[in-house]
Formats: structure tokens, sequence, C-alpha cells
């Protein structure tokens, strides 16, 4: 039996050299198929940052009543973290809730928290390798990022692959975006789909209007055949 819990979603990740702990800035996943969170649950088929269920207050709590925590406890036990560490919670009425720890990144987490990483990411890795994260402080951009998803027909059940990925070369260029592959190949010098989420389309804006619109215009310009997106990200 678990505690049901009602609210939203948010990741939270953060670098650990396993005492000191560097946060990321937060991201809204959405993770059902289909627009109003509806449908099969899925990798996750996009990603805002930061998240909107996030205030100052409440970033200090998850740090001071979860991430902390949890990094000490796993030293105390001899199992000292050093890497990535993923927070999946929900915001409850009650506050903050763990629902799942994964030990790396985020997909798409990923894509938008490197859009609007201002920092090296190396030296903090170094650090996090090294166990010595020091007084490193990590720069982020103000401006919000979105990725919207693209997935193959069938995803998140049998995926149909192989099919030719057009529209690409068009955005090569355009400012504040940026289109991560992640199940795509090259045959016969044509992009191909290999799987099931597809490409994440990345773009910042000055407000988050913005950064949507600009987003959802790349989609608009990319086609492979049984593409499919969520439209409310
Ligand atoms: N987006 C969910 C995950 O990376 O687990």
């Amino acid at each position: 039996m678990e505690e049901f819990l009602r609210g939203e979603e948010v990741s939270f990740l953060v670098f650990s050299d396993g005492s000191r702990v560097v946060p990321m800035i937060s991201v809204q996943d959405h993770k059902r198929l289909g627009d109003g969170d509806t449908g099969p649950n899925t990798g996750g088929m996009g990603t805002v940052a930061p998240s909107t269920n996030m205030s100052l207050d409440v970033h200090k709590q998850i740090m001071q009543e979860i991430i902390l925590p949890t990094i000490k406890g796993l030293d105390a036990e001899g199992r000292r973290y050093q890497g990535v560490l993923y927070a999946g919670l929900m915001m409850t009425d009650a506050g903050p809730r763990v629902l799942e720890y994964n030990a790396r990144f985020g997909d798409p987490e990923t894509q938008v928290i490197m859009a609007r990483m201002k920092s090296d990411l190396v030296p903090v890795l170094k650090g996090v390798a090294d166990g010595q994260l020091g007084d490193v402080k990590m720069e982020w951009t103000k401006e919000p990022a979105i990725c919207v998803v693209l997935a193959a027909g069938g995803y998140p059940g049998e995926v149909e692959t192989g099919k030719e990925v057009k529209g690409l070369p068009a955005l090569k260029g355009v400012p504040d975006l940026m289109v991560f592959h992640a199940a795509t190949a090259l045959r016969d010098g044509k992009v191909v789909t290999v799987g099931g989420r597809v490409l994440g389309v990345t773009a910042t804006g000055q407000n988050l209007d913005a950064a949507v619109q600009r987003a959802y215009d790349a989609v608009d310009k990319i086609h492979f055949e049984g593409m499919q997106y969520r439209k409310d990200i």
C-alpha cells in the first residue's frame, strides 16, 4: 500500500561530490502521451524549465528536507554518492514528496537544463568525479526553456522505425533553438528514426510564451511518418 499522491510532478536534479551538493534548475516533465495529461505513461514527452511549481521557499525546503539528508544518509551508510542525483517529486498540498530517485540525468529534462546552463559543464563534472565541487556555482540564463519530444508512431508501445526525418536542414542556424537527436541514424545520407523518442526540439525565449512559440514553429517544419507529439507543453 502506498499513499496516493495528488499534484504536479517536478524533476529536481543536483550534482553531488559526496558531501557538497549543487542544484540544477527545476524542470517539469510531461509524462503522458496525450495533451491534457491523457493516454499512456511515457519516458517524457516534453519539459519546461523552470518548473512553474517552484518558489524559492519550496526550493530551499527540497534541498533541506530531501536532497541533503539523502546525500548525507548515503555517506553515513558508506555509499558516498558522487554523480547526478535526480529526484522525481510530487508537489502535493502537504508539500513535496519523493516519487523516485534516479542516479542519472533525465530525458527530456537534460535538454532544457543544457539550454539554460551558462557555466562550463566540464569543471563541474570533474569536481563531481574528484569529490571536489568546492565552491562551484552554476550560472543559468534567465530565459525559460522548453523541449518538445517528437516520438515515433506506436510509441510508447511497439514503434515504427526507419522513417525518414525531413525538415531538419531548414532549422540550421535558427537562434535559441537546438534539436537534440535521441533515436535517429544516418542511412544513405538520410536521417531516419530508430526508436521511440526521436528528437527533442528545444528552445529558449525571453519569456515562456516566446520559447513555446519558437519550439513549435520548429516542430511545424519537421516531419516523419507517424510522428506524434504533445501540443500543450
Ligand atoms: N523524464 C523521466 C526520466 O528521465 O526518467
